[in-house]
């Protein structure tokens, strides 16, 4: 069920199996980097990296079963970014979606693309789930592009404030099941489930 999924250019690995000390390290850097918070909203942190490193487990991959987690490697096992499911409604069998690639020297090189056909592949193909949404900021073009490409469409846009923007509006964006497959394919088996 939950595995190692192997994409074009980026394989994901189920946070719930853990992360190595230099991982940690990294993930930790990238919740200290303003322009990351920034786009993606809420990378899990800590006030010391030992503090991080203790709760990021369930923060990950919470026993509720309302999120689900993956690292997000290069084909070379290079830790890049995080890809996770959350706010899961098993009943509606939907979830939204939330990803980031923390090595800012990787953006715009395929990696995000990838990895979210990789997971929505996983989500629909060995997880059940029928659809799933996300929200993104109208300005955040370079996210849009890429959902766009994996087929994601947007449904409507809405006001909100945070402290860290002011007043923004959001965008969100959906894709089901059928959508996913005639864009991208699903495996022969999961016809027959
Ligand atoms: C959003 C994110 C996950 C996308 O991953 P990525 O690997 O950088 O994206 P990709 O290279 O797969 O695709 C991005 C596309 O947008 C294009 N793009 C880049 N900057 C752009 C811009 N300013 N305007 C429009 N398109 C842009 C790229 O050229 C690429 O398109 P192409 O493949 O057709 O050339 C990644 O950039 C990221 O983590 N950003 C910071 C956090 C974030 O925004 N998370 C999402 C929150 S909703």
């Amino acid at each position: 069920m939950y595995r190692l999924v192997q994409g074009e250019k980026t394989r994901l690995r189920p946070a719930a199996w853990g992360f190595s000390d230099v991982e940690l390290r990294r993930r930790y850097q990238w919740s200290l980097d303003d322009e990351l918070q920034y786009w993606s909203g809420a990378i899990p942190g800590g006030r010391y990296f030992a503090q991080f490193s203790a709760t990021v487990g369930q923060r990950d991959w919470p026993s509720d079963g309302r999120r689900i987690s993956y690292a997000i490697l290069t084909n070379h096992e290079e830790l890049i970014g995080m890809v996770s499911c959350y706010n899961i409604d098993r009943r509606k069998q939907t979830g939204e979606i939330g990803i980031y690639i923390g090595e800012k020297d990787r953006w715009s090189e395929g990696y995000g693309t990838d990895a979210l056909i990789t997971f929505l592949r996983h989500l629909f193909d060995d997880l059940g789930f029928q659809s799933v949404y996300l929200h993104t900021y109208e300005s955040n073009l370079r996210a849009q592009h890429s959902y766009d490409r994996v087929g994601f469409s947007p449904e409507e846009a809405r006001r909100r404030y945070s402290t860290r923007l002011g007043y923004h509006n959001e965008v969100r964006m959906t894709i089901t099941r059928d959508v996913f497959a005639s864009r991208h394919g699903l495996r022969q088996t999961a016809a027959v489930r």
